[in-house]
């Protein structure tokens, strides 16, 4: 077992990496990627989670350009975004167009016989809990492709832009959560900064009963 202090480090230096060597990812490695997944919290243990590994590095550009050609089509008919937002909208939701490997994350839809609970719920699936364990599944992949020397970056804006549902050929049933580019960092990416504790979080102030 790690200890706190090992934990920590692989939690503060893991970044999203943008760019990539050209070196593919071996298969050894992307199951490693996938058991690390597995091994994530889930609601009821439904494990609600389905994988597409694409390693064919002409169909993720294909996958990028469509998504370029939708955000850019998107954003014609919002002038006003993209005046400001336009370029690095773009470049956030297609940088994965270089990578050599795309794990598309997708969740299935919530059990339908559970439906009446969420009833006048403004977002069901968020209390049904499928996209939040899908969403630890893919932190485990993130930390899992960091401990192995590989660079990950997650990726909802390619979802904005195009129908990647049909695209992906998604099972019936599931949704796409995220998308995951995989491969051996070129470079170093900065850090981020991080809000302190004290902007993020409170204790509660009242008492607890004894
Ligand atoms: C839900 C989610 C969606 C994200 N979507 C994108 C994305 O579409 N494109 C991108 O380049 N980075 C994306 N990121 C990565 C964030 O930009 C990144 O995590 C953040 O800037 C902090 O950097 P770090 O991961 O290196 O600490 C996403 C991260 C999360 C958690």
């Amino acid at each position: 077992m790690i200890n706190y202090d090992q934990l920590l480090e692989l939690l503060q230096t893991r970044r999203s990496i943008r760019r990539f060597e050209d070196r593919a990812v071996s298969r050894e490695d992307l199951h490693r990627l996938l058991e690390a997944a597995c091994w994530a919290p889930s609601n009821h243990n439904r494990q609600p989670w389905k994988f597409i590994v694409i390693e064919d590095r002409a169909r993720i550009q294909e996958l990028a350009e469509r998504v370029r050609h939708g955000m850019e089509s998107k954003l014609k008919s919002l002038p006003e975004v993209a005046a400001v937002h336009a370029a690095g909208l773009i470049q956030y939701g297609t940088f994965f167009a270089a990578a050599p490997v795309l794990i598309v994350a997708m969740h299935k839809r919530p059990i339908s016989a559970a439906a009446p609970l969420w009833d006048g719920l403004r977002q069901p699936e968020l209390v049904s809990g499928e996209p939040l364990s899908v969403a630890m599944a893919m932190q485990n992949i993130l930390l899992a492709a960091h401990a192995l020397g590989l660079g990950a970056c997650v990726m909802t804006a390619p979802l904005l832009a195009a129908n990647l549902t049909d695209e992906l050929q998604v099972p019936p049933g599931c949704g796409i959560t995220g998308l995951i580019a995989v491969g051996y960092p070129a470079g170093s990416a900065q850090t981020p900064r991080r809000k302190t504790l004290a902007h993020i979080a409170e204790f509660d102030p009242h008492p607890s009963q004894p």
